[in-house]
């Protein structure tokens, strides 16, 4: 997997790229490079945004920034680029960041990331220079930043080498293996704390049950029921 963020605040990946998981990850192969969307403008003094016409608050990132950094770093015009890799810019309305998408985002060879910032996008990069537009929540951030690591550590995590027992990834919440459900709970010991006890079936060695009892727990988890913490 080849990852690559258009970014003003490259800096914010070194920290992330330094965690295990990922530079677990990078160590095996796949990259995680950031374009600083700044050292690309075509225009004086630095600028990548400007007000939006109509008037209002805020900075929008402009089109031709975002067209000469693309171009810049792939020698190839953007609109013929989103035909040949996945170009996802990070905007609140998007399509919703779910395990599905993150799967489909895995089996990609290289991604691009597209951070926004302040009042996001002009409208012409998601209608002709990205391919998608991803969501991580219906909320506002400041930027496609956190967005975009959400993203890489989502997608990263999937890859083979990132966490350290095979089948981590492949049990858990939303996975295929529990059937679109949320993961079983998880306890360790004390078997006992403060009254609190550890089902029994956890401790009795026997995995038909446990795996039973684990199956049960995730469909009732589906169902609403039973993910609150006692007393919300
Ligand atoms: N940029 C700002 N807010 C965002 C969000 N919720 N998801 C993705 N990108 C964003």
């Amino acid at each position: 997997m080849n990852i690559d963020v258009f970014t003003l605040f490259p800096e914010w990946f070194g920290w992330f790229s330094s965690q295990r998981h990922v530079s677990n990850v990078l160590a095996g192969g796949s990259s995680l490079a950031c374009v600083n969307l700044r050292e690309h403008t075509p225009l004086s003094g630095g600028q990548v945004d400007d007000t939006p016409f109509g008037g209002g608050a805020g900075m929008v990132l402009r089109v031709d920034v975002l067209d000469s950094a693309l171009r810049g770093h792939y020698g190839l015009d953007p609109v013929e680029l989103r035909g040949q890799r996945r170009v996802i810019a990070l905007a609140p309305g998007g399509r919703l960041l779910d395990d599905a998408l993150v799967d489909e985002l895995a089996a990609e060879p290289a991604l691009t990331l597209l951070c926004g910032r302040y009042e996001g996008f002009d409208e012409r990069i998601l209608d002709h220079l990205a391919s998608d537009v991803v969501s991580i929540g219906r909320y506002v951030l400041s930027g496609g930043e956190l967005a975009a690591m959400v993203i890489c550590d989502a997608v990263l995590r999937k890859l083979p080498g990132a966490l350290g027992h095979a089948d981590s990834a492949a049990e858990e919440s939303f996975s295929a293996a529990l059937e679109g459900q949320p993961e079983y709970p998880h306890y360790t010991r004390p078997a006992e704390y403060r009254g609190w006890k550890v089902p029994d079936v956890l401790l009795s060695g026997h995995h038909e049950r446990i795996e039973h009892w684990r199956r049960e727990r995730s469909r009732e988890r589906a169902g609403g029921a039973g993910s609150q913490p006692e007393g919300r």
